[in-house]
């Protein structure tokens, strides 16, 4: 399909239904930032390649890889379970003179930094500290997922000023607890409690994988989280299999057909090397496939990277649908999280998108 025919475009049109907040933050987003042109309330036509080229100055949130280990091996994890690739054997820790160099930059933009990729960041906490209140100190927020399972009365201090804050939990019991993520329920439920009562960000939340041997407590977990914490965040498990992954039971049917990803226009990951790269699906295809590079950050600011010749390349590769360039995107299944709906019911906003459905307490328009 060539750049100029306007069915690379239907991310606006067949697949969204208008009025949702998504379809008008993207209206918005595509004439703004990529120069699209909107020709009738529901219809934006004609990208060509010189829209790779128009974007954000800078991504709009950095996810920062501390490291590749973790300290426990949950049944379902692509990174640490008996799936992982042979890159995830050999610990690597993102070192000190790249952390400054992060430290350095990111205060100078209005972005989001990330924590919890493929690891568990608070291993990593001298780090993860260092970062986290060099960025609140800055106005730089600050996202966290973790296991929970390092949170200590110590560390409270900082993590309660976090922006948003998710902790992982995949059980409403201890039994299924230790059989899908082996460690302590006691502990981590009194951590994330303890936490939870003290949070002073915007939001905290606990989530819940859906997967066959704990469904039968996803409503005991909403029920039981849903009064403690802001939101409580269902994930469709992504299920491994040799030829890739796939979402499992997705909470919302995929768009009927491909649509452009927006990951490259407004996200990216700094590896533990300082490697720029591009999206959760090149984390997941870590050590399994060549994932591409964009730059490394000990040689050039990630301002440079993001505007400099490979990720241009990439961004037009993507929209031409050059799955030879491309080809890292051409078997995720995750462009269709872009999609999401959003419906009041019995006092509750749930949001969901076909990987992840979010439950939290509507509030006053
Ligand atoms: C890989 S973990 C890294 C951060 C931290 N160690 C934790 O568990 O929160 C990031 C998130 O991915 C989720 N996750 C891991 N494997 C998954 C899978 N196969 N399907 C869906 N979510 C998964 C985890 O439950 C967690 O919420
Ligand atoms: S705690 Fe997180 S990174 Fe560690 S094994 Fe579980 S899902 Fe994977």
């Amino acid at each position: 399909m060539g750049v100029d025919s306007p069915d690379l475009i239907p991310f606006y049109t067949a697949c969204l239904p208008p009025k949702t907040a998504f379809h008008n933050r993207c209206i918005r987003y595509a004439k703004r930032r990529l120069g699209w042109k909107q020709t009738s309330p529901q219809v934006v036509t004609k990208v060509t390649a010189a829209v790779a080229s128009k974007h954000r100055d800078f991504p709009i949130s950095v996810n920062i890889v501390l490291g590749n280990q973790c300290n426990l091996s949950c049944d379902h994890c692509f990174y640490h379970s008996r799936v992982r690739a042979s890159y995830f054997d050999k610990p690597e820790e993102m070192s000190w003179p790249t952390v400054r160099r992060i430290i350095d930059e990111l205060p100078l933009h209005r972005t989001f930094a990330k924590f919890g990729s493929y690891e568990e960041p608070l291993l990593y906490y001298p780090k993860f500290s260092e970062l986290a209140s060099a960025f609140i100190h800055s106005g730089v927020g600050v996202h966290l997922t973790t296991n929970g399972t390092l949170i200590r009365p110590d560390r409270i201090g900082l993590l309660q000023n976090l922006r948003t804050l998710y902790v992982s939990l995949d059980a409403a019991s201890a039994g299924t607890y230790k059989e899908i993520r082996g460690g302590d329920y006691e502990r981590v439920l009194k951590n994330t409690l303890d936490l939870a009562s003290s949070f002073k960000g915007i939001q905290m939340g606990t989530s819940f994988i859906r997967q066959p041997r704990a469904s039968h407590e996803e409503q005991a977990f909403i029920d039981f989280w849903l009064p403690k914490v802001d939101m409580v965040i269902l994930y469709a498990l992504l299920a491994y299999n040799e030829s890739g992954y796939s979402i499992d039971q997705p909470f919302l049917a995929p768009p009927p057909y491909r649509v452009v990803c927006s990951s490259p226009w407004l996200e990216t990951y700094v590896m533990p090397n300082g490697d720029v790269t591009l999206c959760c699906q090149t984390l997941v295809m870590t050590g399994r496939t060549n994932i591409p590079v964009m730059g490394n950050i000990n040689n050039q600011s990630l301002e440079r990277i993001w505007n400099g010749p490979s990720y241009e390349r990439y961004r037009a590769a993507l929209i031409d649908q050059d799955w030879d360039h491309a080809n890292i995107c051409r078997d995720c299944p995750i462009w269709s999280a872009s999609y999401y709906t959003v419906e009041h019911k019995d006092g509750l906003k749930i949001t969901r998108n076909p990987t992840t459905k979010v439950i939290e307490e509507a509030t006053e328009a």
